[in-house]
This record gives C-alpha cells, structure tokens and sequence, in this order.
C-alpha cells in the first residue's frame, strides 16, 4: 500500500498541482450547474470529525461527497470516543479502515499530524488553531473567477494574524503574490507558527490604512477565533481599529474585491456597508468551498483525471 497523500497546510500541494484542482474545479462545477450527474467516489466515504462549531465546512464536504456520489460521516468530539480520552492514534487506525478519506476540524495542528501519521487514508485539513487551506483553496479560486491570475496582486489581511491568515502567507509564497499584514500589537505574525520562512511575499504595517492602500483584494476574520474565548473581552478592545471600513475600502484598489471566509460579525471586523456592498464577494466565495473541495475529494482519492 503506498503512502496516503494528505492536505495538511497550504504548502503541502505545489504550483501545478493548484493550477490542476482549479482546472478541476471549473469542470465539475460547471457540470454541476447544468445538473449533470458525476459520480466518480460512488461507494467511497467521507469521515468528518468536527472537534469545533462548523456550517460552510461540513456542509461543502458532506454534500460534496454526496454529490460525488458517495457518503459522508459526521462525527463530533460530544458524541464519540474521541471526547472520552481515546488516543488519536488509535482512531485514525481505526477510522481509516473504514473509510476511503478523512475530513477532520480541531484544535493544534500536532493533533491532525498525529493522526495523519496513523491513518491508512487521506487526511484533510479542515480548520485547526493554525490553517484552514480548504478556506483558501477556495478564496483563490474565486479571486481567479472574478480577476484572473492572482500572481504579483496585493492582497490586505486586517485583523488578527490567526489561522486563515497564516494560511494566506502560505498561499503568498507558492502564488507569488504579496500579503500586506496588519494586526493591532501584540497579535502579530509569528512566521514559524505561519509556517512561513520566506518573508518576501508579506509586509507588515502598524496602520492598518496603509496595508490597504492599492491593494487588490482586502480580507479579514473574526477578532477571536474558536478556542481563544476566554480572551474575547480583551480582543474586543484591543481590535477596534482593524475594522475594515468604507473609508479602507476608498484607499484599496478601485476593483478590490472584499472576501471573508464567515461567519463574519458586521460592526466589529467589518462594517455592515463593506459586507454588503459592492466589493463583497462572501457569498460566491462561500460556495466555492464547496466546487474546489470536490476537486480535493476526487483527487486525493482517486488521482488526477482528464477534463
Ligand atoms: N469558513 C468556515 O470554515 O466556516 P465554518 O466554520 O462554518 O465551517
Ligand atoms: N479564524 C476562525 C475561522 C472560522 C472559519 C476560527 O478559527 O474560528
């Protein structure tokens, strides 16, 4: 049995191998909307392990999987052995005997590792305290869809230097694009937890005003992320000027796009106006994890096909 491909972090794929799923991601969406049955994971199944609160990802990956033509299992902290103590290694042996694909959501990034280390199946990344890649598989191909080639762009990240904008400063680097960073202070990138050691594709800025300046596409996230509530009153305070406003809008390029991966808090991370105005992208966005997580499912588990 050869050794099972995994989507930990961003940079486990290459440049090529991106360039393909979104090759894919066009084809099987495209069929998608003209109602054309495709079925190639017919009788494989999806284990879905959620260790935090989701929506968009466990409803992508399970009616991906369904729509792909096989089955996806959804299995939470609160109603399996996982919450009682039962070592990580021992269900990721156990879970990928029955299964063709694993989908897992929790908390460090060690605790995904190990249990990739021991499953027989293909091991996705589905949130952890450091990356979310599935988030921004998606956002780059919907950058693609609405400005073409996302190589040489500015992209602004305001707000807290989390998960999703780690991952963004992975992207940056097999990409080529820039990412312009703005955190309030104390919250700034840690480049070895980014997994980030090539610090020519980001900059950072005290002002978050000046990372937007020209910039291509402006993103955020939420000021406290799943497992950081107790620090949600402090964050409160500590982020009130890294909310992406209209005024931030004004200063970014005329054709910016306004992407955030949801669930989004209008009047605190973003105002209202800029989530729902015409920059905004969320929604097609939001969909999009569902078109290129279906080009992940059949890749990983089947390999690379012909369009
Ligand atoms: N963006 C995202 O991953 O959303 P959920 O937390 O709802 O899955
Ligand atoms: N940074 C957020 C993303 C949620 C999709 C979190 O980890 O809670």
């Amino acid at each position: 049995m050869s050794p099972s491909r995994h989507y930990l972090q961003f940079l486990d794929f290459d440049l090529q191998e991106y360039l393909y799923l979104f090759e894919r991601t066009r084809w099987i969406k495209d069929r998608f909307k003209r109602y054309e049955r495709y079925w190639p994971l017919q009788d494989r199944t999806l284990v879905m392990i959620f260790e935090k609160n989701s929506t968009r990802t466990r409803l992508s990956f399970e009616a991906g999987m369904q729509q792909l033509g096989g089955a996806a299992i959804f299995l939470s902290t609160r109603d399996s052995q996982l919450g009682r103590g039962e070592p990580v290694e021992d269900a990721a042996q156990v879970i990928s005997r029955m299964s063709d694909i694993v989908m897992i959501r929790t908390f460090e990034q060690e605790i995904l590792e190990r249990f990739a280390r021991n499953s027989r199946v293909p091991v996705i990344n589905g949130l952890t305290n450091e990356y979310h890649p599935c988030q921004i598989l998606a956002d780059i191909f919907t950058y693609i869809e609405h400005r073409g080639s996302i190589e040489g762009k500015t992209v602004a990240w305001i707000g807290d230097s989390n998960n999703v904008c780690n991952t963004w400063l992975q992207a940056a680097t097999v990409f080529g694009f820039n990412v312009h960073v703005s955190t309030p202070p104390g919250y700034e990138v840690e480049a070895e937890r980014a997994g980030v050691y090539d610090d020519r594709f980001y900059e950072s800025f005290a002002d978050p005003m000046d990372a937007v300046r020209g910039a291509d596409l402006v993103t955020t996230d939420v000021w406290t992320s799943m497992g950081f509530e107790a620090e949600n009153d402090e964050r409160l305070r500590d982020f009130q000027d890294w909310q992406v406003d209209a005024e931030m809008m004004r200063a970014a390029a005329p054709e910016a796009l306004f992407m955030h991966c949801l669930p989004a808090h209008r009047g605190e991370e973003v105002a209202a106006e800029v989530i729902d105005g015409p920059h905004s992208v969320v929604w097609e966005e939001a969909e999009n994890r569902l078109h290129t997580q279906k080009a992940l499912l059949e890749f990983l588990v089947i390999g690379k096909q012909n369009s």
